[in-house]
């Protein structure tokens, strides 16, 4: 008999007392909570089962500085971090309450027979039809820290988004007495559309990402995070960023490293660990034996991440680690932060073992920012900005029969990769461009074995490989500037998994590529549920055949290449184009300011 582990969420952040955490905490019955904890045996496998409205809640105001409206649930923002235990199947039953479709993606989430509830809007599902409800039915198998976020439309960066915490059964090999949750996000007072429509025109022909207006620790400025002298503490950041990238370190205290994107790891000390978007690191670490000092959590932004960022922008994120609410603030030198860079994520050495997946099939993406035909200023996996169809890829590889197995039936227009099953596959990442990306891959972890700057050889590089023994694995990498990174993962897990970069603007901007591992065999085992298909039909897509819904790989009306800017007219020659057209706009802008001014002392002029 299934029983809810719901109430465990909010007892698990009884730890921590930021705003949101209080609230959390607050809102689940202490005895309940209790109870089922008495009641669920270790290997009871129990359905954490959530009701979600998901719509704007108006006047939220997480950093202080400018109220706005955010995607919430059930009314409210932020969204209660959701707990579960392996074993589990966490069910959410989505109503869409927004006027646009939506969708849930849990991140990280293997997802291993459920592909369909990957909740990547244009590649599992269509999306969630406004004013429908979908049902998302997730087995939980495996533990560790993973955050839930929307997946369409940049949804997340407008609130959509929460920690997940999946438990094991028995916890017997760390040792802590409690648990702190930390997400780390950064915030926009402007909407995403309005940024993200910017950002992709011709107004914007250097590809400047939008800079967020501050950061968060637990969506507020102010977080207070209570611990008591002498206990050991688990604690587990979440980084849900659009953007930002934060180095992580609590003054004073030294962090140990146990757990990478999910994936245990031996104990390995850190000053402080950079933690990009979509990444997560869970640590411990010992109170200190008195309460005469309260300490500074730090989350400080990596200022590299952003386009010449305003003077206003404030990178040191901080939180109060509590021993005392009386107790003053522990002052640390100014020159003590320490350095990120000394923070080698290469020497994490995963619990279990395993040795280099074999290179089956391998394939290379170049990844660089260009001027597309558009007029807009596109990263881009091989010269080719990734663009949705009107077929889901899940469904493309449903129904196909044999031609599934032709990567051009998901379009031709696309980077898509099809692997066979129970193959090692290889990803060369080079990054021409000079910034660093994150790049992430649905429904699997993958191993991290090799990383450097410049171009991969794969020649040089194979011996490398082959000498190691166990190298890390997560879901996540950030790839460096002007570097590379090489990535394995083993093809396990039949779905169509989506691998982009998580920097959100660039996902939408088109830099990412599709892996369609075993269609052949994902028609033997997998049953997609006929709900996904309701949802197709109620946005007016289609169902089966290829990208545009053909039964062949040939014919895609509606799709075509996108091209990089013809040559002979090259970027500095648009920029410059464009600069002209901003300054003319800007002139005439001016003009009109000037004759609506309003006069008024001590009110600013035109507003
Ligand atoms: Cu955090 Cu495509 O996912």
């Amino acid at each position: 008999m299934p029983t809810t582990r719901a109430a465990r969420a909010a007892a698990a952040l009884l730890a921590s007392s930021s705003p949101a955490a209080a609230a959390a905490a607050a809102s689940a019955p202490a005895l309940a909570a209790t109870a089922l904890l008495a009641l669920a045996g270790p290997a009871a496998a129990a359905v954490v089962e959530l009701t979600w409205s998901i719509g704007w809640v108006d006047n939220i105001n997480p950093d202080g500085l400018a109220p706005r409206r955010v995607i919430g649930v059930n009314g409210k923002w932020p969204i209660d971090p959701i707990v579960a235990t392996l074993g589990d199947t966490l069910v959410i039953h989505a109503t869409n309450k927004l006027d646009v479709d939506t969708a849930l993606h849990a991140h990280g989430l293997y997802q291993n027979g459920t592909t369909y509830y990957d909740g990547a809007a244009g590649i599992t599902e269509c999306g969630i039809a406004p004013g429908s409800t979908f049902t998302y039915n997730i087995p939980i198998q495996q533990t560790g820290t993973y955050w839930l976020h929307g997946h369409r439309y940049g949804q997340y960066v407008d609130g959509l988004r929460t920690p997940l915490i999946l438990r094991p059964q028995n916890q017997t090999r760390l040792k802590f007495d409690d648990e702190i949750v930390l997400s780390l996000s950064d915030w926009y007072h402007q909407e995403h559309k309005p940024l993200n429509d910017f950002f992709l025109s011709i107004f914007n022909p250097t590809g400047k990402e939008p800079i967020p207006d501050s950061g968060l620790i637990n969506h507020s400025a102010n977080t207070v995070v209570k611990v008591q002298p002498n206990k050991t503490y688990l604690v587990r950041v979440v980084t849900m960023s659009a953007l930002a990238m934060f180095n992580f370190y609590i003054e004073g205290h030294d962090l140990t490293v146990v757990e990478v994107d999910g994936e245990d790891v031996e104990p390995f000390p850190a000053a402080s660990v950079p933690i990009a978007a979509a990444q997560r690191y869970a640590f411990l670490f010992t109170a200190k034996n008195t309460t005469d000092f309260n300490y500074r959590i730090h989350a400080d932004m990596d200022m590299s991440m952003f386009d010449s960022p305003p003077a206003s922008l404030n990178p040191f994120v901080n939180a109060t680690l509590q021993y005392s609410p009386t107790a003053p603030m522990f002052a640390a030198p100014a020159d003590q932060a320490p350095d990120p860079t000394a923070f080698d994520q290469t020497q994490l050495v995963p619990v279990t073992p395993i040795a280099p997946y074999s290179n089956d099939q391998s394939v290379r993406y170049d990844t660089v920012f260009q001027l597309f035909d558009d007029g807009a200023n596109h990263g881009a996996f091989n010269e080719t900005i990734f663009r949705f169809g009107d077929v889901p890829p899940v469904l493309t590889a449903m129904t196909m029969g044999n031609l599934a197995t032709d990567p051009r039936a998901y379009s031709p227009f696309n980077q898509v990769v099809v692997t066979e099953h129970l193959k090692g596959i290889e990803i060369i990442l080079n990054n021409m461009d000079a910034g660093k990306h994150p790049f992430h891959l649905h429904g699997h972890k993958f191993q991290v074995v090799a990383m450097g700057s410049g171009v991969y050889d794969p020649v040089a590089g194979a011996a490398n490989i082959t000498a190691l023994k166990n190298p890390v694995r997560r879901d996540t990498i950030v790839v460096p500037t002007r570097g590379y990174a090489v990535l394995r993962f083993y093809a396990d897990n039949p779905g169509v998994w989506f691998f982009h970069c998580h920097i959100e603007w660039h996902l939408e901007a088109g830099l990412a590529s599709l892996f369609v591992e075993a269609p052949l065999e994902m028609q033997r085992k997998i049953k997609v549920p006929n709900s996904i298909n309701e949802q197709c039909l109620l946005l007016g897509k289609k169902v089966s055949g290829n990208a545009m819904g053909y039964n062949d790989t040939t014919t895609f009306p509606g799709l075509s290449m996108s091209r990089v800017y013809p040559t002979g007219f090259g970027a500095k020659g648009i920029v410059a184009l464009i600069g002209c057209i901003i300054s003319a706009l800007v002139g005439l802008g001016t003009v009109v300011w000037y004759a609506r001014a309003d006069t008024t002392p001590g009110k600013p002029a035109s507003r």
